[in-house]
């Protein structure tokens, strides 16, 4: 059997519930933006059939979709050079989806943490949805056969299982038709903590608003939620060594490093010895910097819903087309009969 050939293409999504944290900025849109143009074809998704996975209240499901496509372009996706679009407008991947729950196993699924995490001890009341949706995302990567997927830490399992899925629809079938897709997940800020509790991931879903950065806060708060961010009574280190068991620490450099472009290393050079009362103020500035300038974007965006509806759906039809043939050739492998 000869090897197929393909092409280097991203694919990556977020879900539209809720509001978008720093961690969405640092471990995802920021890094989509920057695979732009580096010799792949790039496809982002809105994947707001995973949002429905726990109950989306419709008119604010509206609202965070449009909201999450105004950050991607604000934050530097171009819907010419990248394919945008929301999921549900593409129905292939709720078909592909399906083959692909007849593809993984019961066993596999009982593996994933995060949604034991998610489920806790209610599993039983939780959607059927919530617990298969890996295979939805399985079937997102691989409709257009995406060679690279950059993710933030807490998605590598479910990129894994992506692997799994294609290869064991490659063995069943004898076939080598879906490609085995690399995790991208490198750089400072894969795991952006939670400000309050170092060892927890900065979530949309928390307790405090304190304890996250949104990506439409004003510079005020964003100034005051990093100073009242928890820290340790140690100046910073010299090494990243010195940072071992200091979460929030780690945090709040691996932060500035994301934010700034630079390695953690290197803001440990710049700032070896600081207090925080010296890097605090500099990185709420940081972070007002980059931030600021997106979420005017954003909010200019917000005000013609009508032009992200548009590009959305054109999106779309740019999707369909990479992701059509591909499913037809997928049925044809199952064995489905089209007249
Ligand atoms: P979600 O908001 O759960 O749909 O996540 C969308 C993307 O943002 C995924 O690639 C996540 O890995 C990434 N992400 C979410 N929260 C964080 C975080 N705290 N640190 C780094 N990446 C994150
Ligand atoms: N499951 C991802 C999350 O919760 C979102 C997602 C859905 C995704 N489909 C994807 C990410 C495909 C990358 C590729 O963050």
């Amino acid at each position: 059997m000869t090897e197929a050939v393909h092409t280097r293409r991203v694919f990556s999504g977020i879900k539209p519930s809720g509001g978008l944290t720093l961690g969405n900025y640092l471990g995802a849109i920021k890094r989509f933006v920057d695979m732009q143009g580096q010799g792949f074809e790039t496809i982002y998704c809105v994947v707001d059939m995973h949002a429905i996975t726990v109950w989306q209240n419709p008119a604010e499901l509206k609202h965070a979709t449009r909201e999450l496509t105004a950050a991607y372009l604000a934050s530097g996706i171009d819907p010419e050079q990248s394919i945008l679009f929301n999921q549900s407008q593409v129905a292939a991947h709720a078909e592909l989806g399906w083959i692909f729950n007849c593809v993984a196993r019961v066993g596999w699924m009982d593996r994933m943490t995060q949604f034991k995490e998610k489920a806790g001890k209610n599993a039983e009341k939780q959607s059927l949805g919530l617990y298969a949706y890996p295979a939805l995302m399985a079937a997102d990567i691989l409709l257009y056969h995406a060679t690279h997927v950059p993710v933030g830490d807490d998605q590598k399992q479910h990129v894994e299982l992506t692997r799994d899925i294609a290869q064991k629809f490659n063995n069943d079938f004898g076939v080598d038709f879906f490609p085995i897709t690399e995790p991208v997940i490198e750089g400072p800020a894969m795991r952006v903590m939670n400000l309050r509790d170092g060892t927890k991931k900065m979530s949309k879903s928390g307790d405090s608003d304190m304890e996250r950065i949104n990506m439409t806060d004003d510079a005020d708060t964003i100034a005051k939620k990093f100073r009242k961010a928890k820290t340790d009574p140690e100046p910073l280190p010299d090494s990243l060594d010195g940072l071992k068991d200091r979460p929030e620490a780690r945090n709040l450099v691996e932060i500035y490093a994301g934010l700034n472009n630079m390695t953690a290393e290197s803001v440990i050079a710049e700032y070896t010895g600081a207090q925080w009362g010296q890097f605090k103020p500099a990185l709420a500035d940081l972070a007002v910097a980059k931030l600021s300038p997106i979420s005017a974007r954003m909010a200019e965006l917000m005000n013609d819903p009508a032009e992200i509806d548009r590009l959305l759906g054109r999106g779309a039809e740019r999707a369909r087309e990479i992701a059509e043939p591909i499913l037809a050739k997928t049925y044809d492998i199952v064995g489905f009969v089209r007249g």
